[in-house]
Protein backbone atom coordinates (compact mmCIF):
# COMPACT_ATOMS: atom_id res chain seq x y z
CA UNK A 1 0.00 0.00 0.00
CA UNK A 2 1.61 3.43 -1.16
CA UNK A 3 0.86 6.11 1.48
CA UNK A 4 -1.95 8.15 -0.45
CA UNK A 5 -4.08 10.80 2.06
CA UNK A 6 -7.70 10.93 1.64
CA UNK A 7 -9.20 14.40 1.91
CA UNK A 8 -13.00 13.38 0.97
CA UNK A 9 -14.23 9.59 0.06
CA UNK A 10 -13.21 10.60 -3.82
CA UNK A 11 -10.09 12.82 -3.45
CA UNK A 12 -6.82 11.64 -2.16
CA UNK A 13 -3.63 13.76 -1.54
CA UNK A 14 -0.53 11.84 -3.83
CA UNK A 15 2.58 14.00 -3.25
CA UNK A 16 5.75 13.52 -2.45
CA UNK A 17 7.97 14.91 0.42
CA UNK A 18 11.29 15.58 -0.71
CA UNK A 19 13.87 15.93 1.84
CA UNK A 20 16.73 15.11 -0.52
CA UNK A 21 17.03 18.26 -2.16
CA UNK A 22 19.70 20.79 -0.82
CA UNK A 23 17.44 23.73 -2.04
CA UNK A 24 14.78 24.59 -4.26
CA UNK A 25 15.16 27.00 -7.53
CA UNK A 26 18.55 25.48 -6.79
CA UNK A 27 19.12 28.70 -3.92
CA UNK A 28 16.99 28.32 -1.05
CA UNK A 29 17.93 25.92 1.23
CA UNK A 30 15.78 23.03 2.36
CA UNK A 31 17.19 22.03 6.08
CA UNK A 32 13.03 20.79 6.74
CA UNK A 33 12.10 19.44 2.90
CA UNK A 34 9.53 20.62 1.31
CA UNK A 35 6.48 18.66 -0.18
CA UNK A 36 4.64 18.77 -3.86
CA UNK A 37 1.52 18.27 -3.41
CA UNK A 38 -0.30 16.41 -6.18
CA UNK A 39 -4.24 15.15 -6.35
CA UNK A 40 -5.73 12.51 -7.51
CA UNK A 41 -9.63 12.97 -8.36
CA UNK A 42 -11.58 9.51 -8.31
CA UNK A 43 -14.82 10.24 -10.25
CA UNK A 44 -16.32 9.20 -13.58
CA UNK A 45 -13.78 10.61 -15.39
CA UNK A 46 -10.61 10.42 -13.39
CA UNK A 47 -8.33 13.80 -12.46
CA UNK A 48 -4.73 14.59 -11.23
CA UNK A 49 -4.10 18.46 -9.83
CA UNK A 50 -0.75 18.85 -10.84
CA UNK A 51 2.75 16.65 -10.63
CA UNK A 52 5.36 16.58 -8.90
CA UNK A 53 9.13 17.28 -9.16
CA UNK A 54 11.45 15.74 -11.51
CA UNK A 55 13.41 13.13 -10.25
CA UNK A 56 11.50 13.41 -6.58
CA UNK A 57 9.11 10.89 -8.10
CA UNK A 58 9.85 8.44 -5.45
CA UNK A 59 6.21 6.36 -4.94
CA UNK A 60 4.38 9.03 -7.29
CA UNK A 61 3.66 6.75 -10.36
CA UNK A 62 2.73 3.71 -7.99
CA UNK A 63 0.37 5.85 -6.48
CA UNK A 64 -1.88 6.32 -9.30
CA UNK A 65 -1.59 3.61 -10.43
CA UNK A 66 -2.70 2.23 -7.21
CA UNK A 67 -5.66 4.94 -7.25
CA UNK A 68 -6.88 4.72 -10.66
CA UNK A 69 -6.68 0.71 -10.27
CA UNK A 70 -6.82 -0.35 -13.72
CA UNK A 71 -8.71 2.82 -14.97
CA UNK A 72 -7.44 5.09 -17.38
CA UNK A 73 -5.99 8.25 -16.46
CA UNK A 74 -8.35 11.01 -18.21
CA UNK A 75 -7.27 14.43 -16.88
CA UNK A 76 -4.02 16.03 -15.42
CA UNK A 77 -5.13 19.65 -14.96
CA UNK A 78 -1.69 21.79 -14.91
CA UNK A 79 -2.77 24.43 -12.69
CA UNK A 80 1.54 26.02 -12.64
CA UNK A 81 4.02 24.60 -14.80
CA UNK A 82 7.04 25.48 -12.99
CA UNK A 83 9.15 22.40 -12.56
CA UNK A 84 8.66 21.32 -8.84
CA UNK A 85 5.24 20.82 -10.49
CA UNK A 86 5.47 20.27 -14.23
CA UNK A 87 8.53 18.07 -14.00
CA UNK A 88 6.93 15.14 -14.06
CA UNK A 89 4.15 15.88 -17.02
CA UNK A 90 6.67 14.35 -19.66
CA UNK A 91 6.72 11.29 -17.62
CA UNK A 92 3.02 11.11 -16.84
CA UNK A 93 2.06 11.75 -20.85
CA UNK A 94 4.71 9.06 -21.58
CA UNK A 95 2.78 6.34 -19.58
CA UNK A 96 -0.89 7.53 -20.41
CA UNK A 97 -0.85 8.84 -23.61
CA UNK A 98 -4.64 8.95 -23.75
CA UNK A 99 -4.36 11.72 -21.08
CA UNK A 100 -5.77 15.30 -21.40
CA UNK A 101 -4.11 17.75 -20.23
CA UNK A 102 -5.62 20.99 -18.94
CA UNK A 103 -4.68 24.34 -18.56
CA UNK A 104 -5.12 27.63 -20.08
CA UNK A 105 -3.68 29.62 -22.80
CA UNK A 106 -0.29 30.61 -21.26
CA UNK A 107 0.02 26.90 -19.79
CA UNK A 108 0.34 25.52 -23.30
CA UNK A 109 3.42 28.01 -23.98
CA UNK A 110 5.18 27.06 -20.79
CA UNK A 111 4.29 23.50 -21.36
CA UNK A 112 6.23 23.67 -24.90
CA UNK A 113 8.92 25.90 -23.43
CA UNK A 114 9.51 22.78 -20.97
CA UNK A 115 8.88 19.88 -23.60
CA UNK A 116 9.25 20.83 -27.22
CA UNK A 117 7.64 17.99 -28.51
CA UNK A 118 4.57 17.82 -26.86
CA UNK A 119 1.80 16.87 -28.85
CA UNK A 120 -0.99 19.89 -28.81
CA UNK A 121 -3.45 17.37 -29.19
CA UNK A 122 -3.41 16.09 -25.95
CA UNK A 123 -3.93 19.72 -24.31
CA UNK A 124 -7.49 21.13 -23.43
CA UNK A 125 -7.49 25.16 -22.91
CA UNK A 126 -10.15 26.29 -20.20
CA UNK A 127 -11.03 29.75 -19.94
CA UNK A 128 -11.45 31.18 -16.10
CA UNK A 129 -14.80 29.87 -15.08
CA UNK A 130 -15.43 27.37 -17.23
CA UNK A 131 -16.48 24.43 -15.37
CA UNK A 132 -14.95 20.64 -16.15
CA UNK A 133 -17.33 17.79 -15.28
CA UNK A 134 -15.83 14.76 -13.89
CA UNK A 135 -19.47 13.25 -13.08
CA UNK A 136 -19.38 13.84 -9.35
CA UNK A 137 -17.05 16.43 -9.01
CA UNK A 138 -17.22 19.84 -11.24
CA UNK A 139 -14.50 21.92 -11.68
CA UNK A 140 -14.24 25.46 -12.43
CA UNK A 141 -10.68 27.70 -12.63
CA UNK A 142 -9.78 30.96 -11.56
CA UNK A 143 -6.50 32.55 -12.85
CA UNK A 144 -3.90 33.85 -10.72
CA UNK A 145 -1.29 35.27 -13.31
CA UNK A 146 1.97 36.41 -11.74
CA UNK A 147 1.08 34.61 -8.15
CA UNK A 148 3.80 33.86 -9.32
CA UNK A 149 4.09 32.93 -13.02
CA UNK A 150 2.06 34.09 -16.31
CA UNK A 151 0.51 30.85 -15.97
CA UNK A 152 -0.54 30.17 -12.21
CA UNK A 153 -4.26 29.28 -12.04
CA UNK A 154 -6.09 27.58 -9.01
CA UNK A 155 -8.58 25.46 -9.50
CA UNK A 156 -11.78 25.08 -7.56
CA UNK A 157 -13.79 21.73 -7.52
CA UNK A 158 -17.39 23.45 -6.89
CA UNK A 159 -18.73 19.95 -5.89
CA UNK A 160 -16.53 19.29 -2.48
CA UNK A 161 -15.88 23.02 -2.11
CA UNK A 162 -12.15 22.05 -2.46
CA UNK A 163 -9.38 25.12 -3.30
CA UNK A 164 -6.32 23.61 -5.00
CA UNK A 165 -4.30 26.97 -5.03
CA UNK A 166 -1.11 25.73 -6.20
CA UNK A 167 1.69 27.75 -4.97
CA UNK A 168 -0.60 30.73 -2.68
CA UNK A 169 -1.03 29.54 0.52
CA UNK A 170 1.85 27.30 -0.22
CA UNK A 171 4.99 26.35 2.34
CA UNK A 172 8.39 25.13 2.88
CA UNK A 173 8.83 22.03 5.14
CA UNK A 174 7.89 18.78 4.10
CA UNK A 175 4.59 16.81 5.77
CA UNK A 176 5.98 14.80 8.49
CA UNK A 177 2.90 12.83 8.56
CA UNK A 178 0.02 15.13 9.41
CA UNK A 179 -1.30 16.83 6.35
CA UNK A 180 -3.89 19.42 7.68
CA UNK A 181 -3.63 22.26 9.49
CA UNK A 182 -5.81 20.55 12.57
CA UNK A 183 -3.18 16.92 12.67
CA UNK A 184 -0.20 19.58 13.25
CA UNK A 185 1.42 22.27 15.15
CA UNK A 186 1.07 25.07 12.80
CA UNK A 187 3.57 27.14 14.72
CA UNK A 188 6.15 25.09 13.49
CA UNK A 189 4.82 25.92 10.40
CA UNK A 190 4.70 29.51 9.99
CA UNK A 191 8.40 30.08 9.76
CA UNK A 192 8.95 28.29 6.86
CA UNK A 193 5.62 29.64 5.59
CA UNK A 194 6.84 32.89 5.87
CA UNK A 195 10.63 32.19 3.93
CA UNK A 196 8.57 30.32 1.37
CA UNK A 197 5.96 33.74 0.63
CA UNK A 198 8.64 36.15 1.23
CA UNK A 199 11.01 34.62 -1.27
CA UNK A 200 8.82 32.99 -3.53
CA UNK A 201 5.86 34.99 -4.17
CA UNK A 202 6.52 38.11 -2.22
CA UNK A 203 7.34 40.17 -5.17
CA UNK A 204 3.41 39.90 -6.39
CA UNK A 205 1.46 40.78 -2.98
CA UNK A 206 -0.32 43.31 -5.33
CA UNK A 207 -1.73 40.02 -7.08
CA UNK A 208 -1.73 38.22 -4.19
CA UNK A 209 -4.01 40.40 -1.94
CA UNK A 210 -6.38 40.48 -5.46
CA UNK A 211 -6.37 36.38 -5.57
CA UNK A 212 -7.69 36.80 -2.00
CA UNK A 213 -10.05 39.18 -3.17
CA UNK A 214 -11.38 36.95 -5.92
CA UNK A 215 -11.89 33.61 -4.15
CA UNK A 216 -13.70 35.54 -0.74
CA UNK A 217 -16.92 35.05 -2.58
CA UNK A 218 -16.57 31.04 -3.12
CA UNK A 219 -17.40 28.81 -0.34
CA UNK A 220 -13.94 27.06 0.78
CA UNK A 221 -13.85 24.32 3.21
CA UNK A 222 -10.43 23.19 2.14
CA UNK A 223 -7.06 24.75 0.51
CA UNK A 224 -5.17 22.34 -0.94
CA UNK A 225 -1.85 24.19 -2.00
CA UNK A 226 0.64 22.48 -3.53
CA UNK A 227 3.51 22.56 -0.94
CA UNK A 228 2.83 22.17 2.82
CA UNK A 229 -0.15 21.85 5.20
CA UNK A 230 -3.90 21.28 3.54
CA UNK A 231 -6.08 23.75 5.51
CA UNK A 232 -9.49 22.62 6.68
CA UNK A 233 -9.96 23.82 10.47
CA UNK A 234 -8.39 27.40 10.41
CA UNK A 235 -8.88 28.39 7.00
CA UNK A 236 -8.51 32.10 7.82
CA UNK A 237 -5.62 31.98 9.43
CA UNK A 238 -3.46 31.05 5.82
CA UNK A 239 -5.37 33.65 4.07
CA UNK A 240 -4.55 36.29 6.42
CA UNK A 241 -1.53 35.33 6.60
CA UNK A 242 -1.02 35.69 2.87
CA UNK A 243 -3.51 38.42 3.10
CA UNK A 244 -1.00 40.57 5.60
CA UNK A 245 2.53 39.63 3.81
CA UNK A 246 1.46 40.92 0.43
CA UNK A 247 0.68 44.33 1.70
CA UNK A 248 4.03 44.24 3.67
CA UNK A 249 2.31 43.91 7.14
CA UNK A 250 4.66 42.49 9.98
CA UNK A 251 3.67 40.26 11.91
CA UNK A 252 4.83 41.62 15.11
CA UNK A 253 6.84 44.36 16.86
CA UNK A 254 10.48 43.95 16.66
CA UNK A 255 13.31 44.71 14.95
CA UNK A 256 15.60 42.88 12.49
CA UNK A 257 19.98 44.13 12.40
CA UNK A 258 21.05 42.30 9.38
CA UNK A 259 25.09 43.54 9.12
CA UNK A 260 28.37 42.60 6.98
CA UNK A 261 31.36 43.25 8.42
CA UNK A 262 34.93 41.98 7.08
CA UNK A 263 37.02 42.64 10.66
CA UNK A 264 34.43 42.75 12.97
CA UNK A 265 33.93 46.92 13.19
CA UNK A 266 30.33 46.79 11.70
CA UNK A 267 29.67 43.66 13.91
CA UNK A 268 30.79 45.83 16.95
CA UNK A 269 27.83 48.75 15.84
CA UNK A 270 25.20 45.90 15.34
CA UNK A 271 26.05 43.93 18.88
CA UNK A 272 25.20 47.64 20.18
CA UNK A 273 22.56 48.71 18.48
CA UNK A 274 20.90 45.30 19.56
CA UNK A 275 21.94 45.90 23.33
CA UNK A 276 20.97 49.90 22.91
CA UNK A 277 16.92 48.59 21.68
CA UNK A 278 16.80 45.86 24.35
CA UNK A 279 17.67 48.90 26.99
CA UNK A 280 15.05 51.21 25.07
CA UNK A 281 12.37 48.22 25.58
CA UNK A 282 12.38 46.05 22.38
CA UNK A 283 12.24 42.39 22.85
CA UNK A 284 11.88 41.00 19.59
CA UNK A 285 15.70 41.21 18.22
CA UNK A 286 16.96 39.07 15.42
CA UNK A 287 20.85 39.58 14.60
CA UNK A 288 22.19 38.23 11.73
CA UNK A 289 25.46 38.01 10.09
CA UNK A 290 24.83 38.37 6.33
CA UNK A 291 27.89 35.95 6.09
CA UNK A 292 27.13 33.28 8.48
CA UNK A 293 23.13 33.27 7.44
CA UNK A 294 21.42 32.37 4.83
CA UNK A 295 19.53 35.49 3.00
CA UNK A 296 15.85 33.42 2.42
CA UNK A 297 15.91 33.55 6.48
CA UNK A 298 17.09 37.00 6.80
CA UNK A 299 14.24 37.90 4.13
CA UNK A 300 11.73 36.08 5.77
CA UNK A 301 12.47 37.80 9.36
CA UNK A 302 12.34 41.33 7.17
CA UNK A 303 9.08 40.13 6.63
CA UNK A 304 7.80 39.36 10.19
CA UNK A 305 9.14 42.57 11.90
CA UNK A 306 8.57 46.37 11.11
CA UNK A 307 11.63 47.56 12.00
CA UNK A 308 15.26 47.15 9.87
CA UNK A 309 18.76 48.17 10.52
CA UNK A 310 21.35 47.39 7.44
CA UNK A 311 24.77 47.92 7.82
CA UNK A 312 27.82 47.63 5.14
CA UNK A 313 31.42 48.03 5.69
CA UNK A 314 32.52 49.29 2.44
CA UNK A 315 34.36 46.97 -0.35
CA UNK A 316 35.46 48.14 -3.32
CA UNK A 317 33.60 51.61 -2.69
CA UNK A 318 30.58 49.85 -2.28
CA UNK A 319 28.54 46.91 -0.66
CA UNK A 320 29.74 44.38 0.85
CA UNK A 321 28.84 41.48 -1.26
CA UNK A 322 27.44 39.56 1.27
CA UNK A 323 24.55 42.73 2.11
CA UNK A 324 24.25 43.58 -1.86
CA UNK A 325 22.03 40.60 -3.02
CA UNK A 326 19.77 40.72 0.20
CA UNK A 327 19.61 44.75 -0.29
CA UNK A 328 18.72 43.59 -4.25
CA UNK A 329 15.86 41.28 -2.96
CA UNK A 330 14.41 43.86 -1.16
CA UNK A 331 14.11 46.58 -3.59
CA UNK A 332 13.52 44.29 -6.56
CA UNK A 333 10.42 42.89 -4.31
CA UNK A 334 9.43 46.40 -3.20
CA UNK A 335 9.54 45.97 0.62
CA UNK A 336 6.98 48.59 2.09
CA UNK A 337 6.03 49.96 5.35
CA UNK A 338 9.40 49.52 6.86
CA UNK A 339 11.39 51.64 9.56
CA UNK A 340 15.12 51.58 8.03
CA UNK A 341 18.63 52.51 10.27
CA UNK A 342 21.85 52.44 8.50
CA UNK A 343 25.45 52.17 9.57
CA UNK A 344 28.49 50.87 8.42
CA UNK A 345 31.85 51.22 7.74
CA UNK A 346 34.93 53.03 5.81
CA UNK A 347 38.19 53.30 5.75
CA UNK A 348 38.45 55.98 2.75
CA UNK A 349 35.94 56.96 0.04
CA UNK A 350 32.95 54.10 1.81
CA UNK A 351 30.09 52.86 -0.58
CA UNK A 352 28.59 50.42 2.27
CA UNK A 353 26.38 53.22 3.89
CA UNK A 354 26.00 54.77 0.26
CA UNK A 355 24.52 52.10 -1.30
CA UNK A 356 22.48 51.38 1.67
CA UNK A 357 21.05 55.10 1.67
CA UNK A 358 20.71 54.40 -2.38
CA UNK A 359 18.25 51.35 -1.82
CA UNK A 360 16.13 53.64 0.86
CA UNK A 361 16.30 56.45 -1.63
CA UNK A 362 14.95 54.76 -4.60
CA UNK A 363 12.10 52.49 -2.23
CA UNK A 364 9.05 54.17 -1.48
CA UNK A 365 7.19 52.77 1.57
CA UNK A 366 10.79 52.71 3.61
CA UNK A 367 10.92 55.51 6.46
CA UNK A 368 14.60 55.95 7.30
CA UNK A 369 15.25 56.73 11.10
CA UNK A 370 17.79 58.97 11.79
CA UNK A 371 20.97 59.79 10.53
CA UNK A 372 23.22 56.90 8.92
CA UNK A 373 26.03 56.10 11.34
CA UNK A 374 29.39 55.58 9.36
CA UNK A 375 32.33 54.73 11.38
CA UNK A 376 36.30 54.93 10.19
CA UNK A 377 37.56 51.43 11.14
CA UNK A 378 37.21 51.01 14.92
CA UNK A 379 34.00 52.69 16.27
CA UNK A 380 34.29 55.84 18.43
CA UNK A 381 32.67 56.35 21.44
CA UNK A 382 30.63 58.88 19.30
CA UNK A 383 29.67 56.18 17.10
CA UNK A 384 28.32 54.25 19.88
CA UNK A 385 26.86 57.60 21.05
CA UNK A 386 24.97 57.86 17.09
CA UNK A 387 24.02 54.51 17.63
CA UNK A 388 22.12 54.36 20.71
CA UNK A 389 20.15 57.69 19.12
CA UNK A 390 19.76 55.59 16.25
CA UNK A 391 17.72 52.60 18.38
CA UNK A 392 16.37 54.87 20.76
CA UNK A 393 14.37 56.63 17.88
CA UNK A 394 13.76 53.13 16.43
CA UNK A 395 12.12 51.71 19.53
CA UNK A 396 9.66 54.64 19.75
CA UNK A 397 8.60 52.88 16.35
CA UNK A 398 8.43 49.97 17.41
CA UNK A 399 6.90 50.22 20.51
CA UNK A 400 4.93 53.67 19.40
CA UNK A 401 5.78 55.40 22.14
CA UNK A 402 8.16 58.89 23.36
CA UNK A 403 10.92 57.27 24.39
CA UNK A 404 13.35 59.83 26.39
CA UNK A 405 17.01 59.67 25.77
CA UNK A 406 18.92 57.41 28.65
CA UNK A 407 21.11 59.51 30.94
CA UNK A 408 25.11 59.19 29.73
FE1 LIG B 1 5.85 25.60 -6.51
FE2 LIG B 1 6.16 28.21 -8.56
O1 LIG B 1 6.31 26.44 -8.09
Amino acid sequence: MYFSAKITETVSWIGINDRKSDSFENYIPLPKGVSYNSYFINDEKTCIIDAVEFGSEGNYFKKIRQNLNGRPLDYVVINHMEPDHGGALSDLITIYPEVTIIGNKKTLTMIKAFNHNFDESRFQEVVEGEILDLGYHKLTFAFMAMVHWPESMATYDITEKILFSNDAFGSFKSLDGGLFDDEVDIASFENEMRRYYSNIVGKYGVQVVNVIKKISTLDIQFICPSHGILWRTDIKKVINFFNNWGQFIPDEPGVVIVYGSMYGNTAKMAEALGTDLATYGVKNIKIFDASKTDSSFIISDIWKYQGLFIGSCSHNNALYPKIEPIIFKLQNYGLKNRYLGIFGNKLWSGGGVRGIQNFADASKGIEVIGTPVEAIGDPTFENYKELEELARLMAEKILNKKIEKLES
